[in-house]
């Protein structure tokens, strides 16, 4: 479908000139000789661009120009500025007021097709993205209008607009990475970049290069220099998810960044100041971490300004039913199946449940018997309690770690090199938290003194 183009001009002959070249490039044309009936039109059409005059008779083209602007319908209009040798400041000024561009009599065909077709093709991304956007947001809008729920919703209200740093904690499961993405939605930062950190699923060599960057040179294999994850969320939000599985040393770096607000590319001598709003997750109790010395007290405090639990989906059986019907008509739309709707029972089997896997393993529990039921998903259909747990498997580690590297590192790992990297670091960091004192380390990670030694050996740690 060929766009409209209003063209507004007192002159008979610039009407007719413009009106002849739009329409040889196949636009649909309406024409004005006065703001006013200009004005009358676009409110009785579906209007994609305007042509104004700058100089008018009664309205000018630069009141024109407002009006439509205040006008919810037009106020996003592309509207191009004609202007003849005396009214050039005029038409400047009308672009600080919000015109799309302007250009000078005498007309030039190519220059006026040119900045039609760019304005409406701006005009045109900037709906797509104004669309992108409203689904994203609406992806993360969280459902549940339960006491406990309500309650969140008017924590996340007030600490959204701030810069405040927030803690969320709550089992895994329960929406804590969802709680942070409706922060930054809901913040003034929502149009700057929402970069998520997993900080269980780096390794520990890597962490410093994932967060800070590197300038080319800086080892072996750094062909180019590259941003870390805090300068990218520079003006937006940094979150750093499951950070109760942080490493001591990649701590102590965090903590620098927070305390100056600057961040060293790994290699560099100078640092780069970065407005980053952090907010950080985790499923552990980092408090008794902070206790057994497993997590940095100064950097726990830093990082729990504002504290958000979320809860659990027991706290929250209200929910239950809503969430379900919810995820089941997700999954029916995205698969292109009929609506499945539960009867009574189900919804009530389901609510008593115990729920250890919280909300996604709602989700699971959903999909699973939407896939498995006839057209109405009964009792027969509900699996038996406990069947599809979920805690933090292998699987859902294995799979941040792939949207992980996949998208900020060229190197794969495979699983079973993710595996030992990341015991490796455990090790270490368990090994630093007791001082090197091999027996009390065996015990906290439940193996024998003469395996540690062996793992000690096999993965070359060393005091
Ligand atoms: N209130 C909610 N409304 C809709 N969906 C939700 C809600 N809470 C959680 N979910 C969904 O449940 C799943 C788990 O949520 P999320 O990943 O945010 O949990 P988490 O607390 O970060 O878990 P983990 O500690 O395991 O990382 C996601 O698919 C999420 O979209
Ligand atoms: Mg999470």
């Amino acid at each position: 479908m060929s766009a409209t183009v209003l063209i507004v001009d007192d002159e008979k002959n610039i009407r007719r000139t413009l009106h002849m070249v739009l329409d040889g490039a196949g636009f649909n044309v309406l024409e004005a000789g006065t703001a006013e009936e200009g004005l009358t039109l676009l409110s009785q059409n579906e209007v994609d661009l305007a042509i104004l005059d700058v100089r008018l008779p009664g309205i000018s083209g630069v009141d024109a120009l407002q009006k439509i602007r205040a006008r919810p319908e037009t106020a996003k209009l592309p509207v191009l500025m004609i202007s003849g040798h005396a009214s050039v400041a005029e038409a400047v000024n009308a672009v600080q007021l919000g015109a799309t561009d302007f250009f000078e009599k005498p007309l030039d065909r190519d220059r006026v097709l040119v900045s039609v077709r760019n304005a409406l093709r701006t005009s045109q991304l900037q709906r797509e993205v104004e669309l992108l956007r409203a689904d994203a947001e609406d992806r993360y809008a969280m459902i549940g209008q339960s006491a406990v729920m309500k309650k969140l919703y008017s924590e996340l209200e007030k600490v959204a607009p701030t810069k405040g740093r927030v803690l969320i904690t709550g089992e895994s499961g329960t929406g804590k990475e969802l709680i942070a993405r409706a922060i930054h939605v809901l913040s003034p930062r929502k149009d700057a970049p929402f970069v998520k950190v997993n900080c269980a699923a780096i390794p520990a060599e890597l962490i410093e290069s994932e967060l800070f960057g590197y300038e080319r040179g800086a080892f072996t294999g750094a062909q180019n220099r590259k941003k870390g994850m805090f300068e990218l969320a520079n003006n937006g939000t940094l979150f750093l998810d499951e950070i109760g599985d942080m490493s001591m040393n990649a701590q102590a770096k965090v903590l620098r960044a927070l305390q100056s607000g600057e961040i060293t590319r790994v290699g560099s001598e100078s640092a780069i100041a970065v407005d980053v709003r952090v907010l950080a997750a985790t499923n552990r109790d980092l408090e008794a971490a902070v206790a057994t010395g497993q997590f940095r007290e100064d950097l726990y405090f830093r990082l729990n300004v504002v504290p958000i639990r979320s809860p659990s989906l027991r706290e929250r059986r209200d929910d239950i039913a809503t969430l379900a019907e919810s995820f089941a008509r997700g999954f029916c739309t995205e698969n292109g199946m009929r609506e499945k709707k539960f009867d009574e029972e189900v919804l009530h089997a389901l609510t008593e449940r115990a729920w250890p896997g919280n909300v996604r393993e709602l989700r699971n529990v959903v999909e699973r018997m939407v896939i498995l039921s006839g057209d109405v998903v009964t009792l027969d259909d509900v699996p038996e309690d406990g069947r599809i747990l979920e805690p933090r498997s292998a699987s859902t580690t294995a799979a941040d770690a792939e949207e992980l590297t996949h998208g900020t590192d060229p190197e794969r790992l495979s699983l079973r090199e993710f595996r030992e990297r990341a015991e490796r670091d455990y090790i270490r960091t368990t090994l630093e938290s007791c001082e090197w004192n091999i027996s009390k380390a065996a015990g906290l990670l439940g193996v024998e003194r003469t395996n540690l030694h062996k793992k000690m050996r096999s993965y070359g740690i060393k005091r």
